[in-house]
């Protein structure tokens, strides 16, 4: 068997397969399924400072080759995380990523503070939510405003901070270099891509919000490539992410230059999918001899 463990800011993953923020929870319908020990790490949802419920109904839908979502941040707030569901998430030996997704600097640097506090092992910084009017993409769109509020955090916490990119900009690249300046210690990327479906029917966009983000396996090349660029931009580690639904997919995502990735979508349709991804790794590499996941990072040859 190869060994999958990667390191990524000093944090040591067993495997390099992690569930992305807002599809997972915080694992408690999952572990009737599989131990989460078998997950490299988890991103939980997105986190605010008060419980959000989120926007209305109909909030997801299906579309070709993957979903779309406007689900707004629905989440019990950052109290009750840190006193119910981090305590939990602790003892399944693998890594606990926090998600932080504040509508303002003064409420991810607040909620960042808070986990500061806590035993958990990252903080992912949400720059890039498409589904809410304050904070998310609006913090991630320009390089400015996306260097402060990770500056801002960066004060607030010595934790790893992972800073989650969105793909709806001009260049991701700018973007994460601005990011990393400000103190990033890792950035993840892609968030969802901006999207709209229409019933044909009744005339209305399917989502309540009108539009929404849009992941799946439909999105796989665009975040490759964006990973790939960026790779190549910073000098800090890339997670990567995007319509990942499979072990090769995971090894095409670091060969771009991801040092690990996330699962999103996929998990929708199959809860095992991140258990069968870190399956599937392994007999790729075994089947090419590589002895290690972490040769394969970056290791794509441009023509
Ligand atoms: O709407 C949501 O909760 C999604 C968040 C995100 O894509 O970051």
């Amino acid at each position: 068997m190869a060994d999958l463990s990667v390191n990524i800011c000093g944090v040591e993953f067993k495997n390099p397969v992690i569930p992305a923020s807002g599809v997972f929870g915080y694992g408690r319908e999952y572990e009737e399924l599989f131990p989460l020990s078998k997950l490299g790490g988890i991103a939980t949802k997105g986190t605010t400072i008060t419980k959000r419920t989120g926007n209305l109904s109909p909030r997801i839908a299906e579309i070709s080759s993957g979903m779309i979502n406007s689900v707004g941040l629905q989440n019990p707030g950052i109290d009750y995380f840190i006193d119910t569901e981090l305590p939990n998430l602790m003892t399944k030996d693998t890594v606990i990523i926090a998600n932080i997704a504040g509508s303002t600097v003064d409420e991810c640097v607040e909620i960042a503070r808070k986990l500061d506090n806590t035993d958990v092992h990252m903080i992912e910084l949400n720059i890039s939510c498409p589904n809410v009017k304050q904070g998310g993409a609006a913090f991630g769109t320009s390089c400015t405003s996306a260097e402060n509020i990770t500056s801002e955090v960066r004060k607030a916490t010595k934790k790893p901070l992972i800073v989650k990119l969105s793909p709806n900009v001009t260049s991701i690249t700018d973007i994460a270099k601005a990011v990393e300046s400000a103190g990033a210690d890792s950035v993840s990327l892609i968030n969802t891509l901006l999207g709209m479906k229409i019933d044909i029917n009744t005339r209305r966009p399917v989502l309540k919000n009108n539009v929404g983000g849009m992941s799946g396996s439909a999105i796989f090349p665009l975040a490759v490539r964006m990973v790939w660029q960026t790779a190549n931009a910073v000098n800090i580690p890339v997670i990567g992410m995007g319509g990942i639904s499979s072990g090769k997919d995971a090894i095409e995502m670091m060969m771009a230059g991801a040092s690990a990735v996330q699962v999103g979508a996929a998990i929708f349709t199959d809860p095992y999918a991140p258990v069968k991804i870190i399956d599937e790794m392994n007999e790729w590499l075994d089947s090419k001899n590589i002895k290690s996941v972490n040769e394969i990072v970056g290791s794509v040859e441009i023509w």
